[in-house]
């Protein structure tokens, strides 16, 4: 069964644009509550654990560098089928070839500033959600 939360940071160039707002209007009109959510800004080290999946990819060095850069909202998101449909909002990685509609083909830069990061699994959206926050900083709807 798929599972009912996802993690998304709104990175830290979307961040410096103000476009918090509107990327938080968007996630809401998705259907998304927000279980959980801060401002902070990642170490280099907290960003290279987050990254640890991608430590061999030669984009790793400037990934880290870019994340730990500057402030970045983190959230845990709440829906049926979250990280599908989570990713269905975001649109493709690379914002070239995200649809219209999506998140990341109105307010990403680039491959790398692509504006925010969703889980790619419920699996790793636990991980990831448990990389920022206590249980206690949840709130369930359910
Ligand atoms: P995200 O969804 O946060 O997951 C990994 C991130 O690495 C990705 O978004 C991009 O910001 C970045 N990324 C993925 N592929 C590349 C690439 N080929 N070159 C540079 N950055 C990349």
């Amino acid at each position: 069964m798929a599972g009912n939360i996802t993690l998304t940071m709104i990175k830290p160039e979307a961040v410096a644009k103000n476009y918090i707002g509107p990327i938080l209007n968007m996630i809401n009109e998705a259907g998304f509550k927000i279980a959980a959510m801060k401002l902070t800004k990642l170490s280099t080290r907290q960003a290279e654990a987050f990254y640890a999946i991608h430590s061999d990819k030669p984009f790793y060095a400037d990934l880290v560098d870019f994340m730990s850069s500057g402030p970045i909202v983190a959230a845990i998101l709440e829906r049926d089928n979250a990280v599908e449909e989570f990713r269905k909002l975001i649109g493709a990685t690379n914002p070239e070839n995200a649809e219209e509609g999506t998140i990341r083909k109105q307010y990403a830069e680039s491959l790398q500033k692509n504006a925010v990061h969703g889980s790619d699994s419920d699996e790793n959206a636990l991980v990831e959600a448990d990389f920022f926050f206590a249980n206690s900083d949840r709130v369930d709807y359910m």
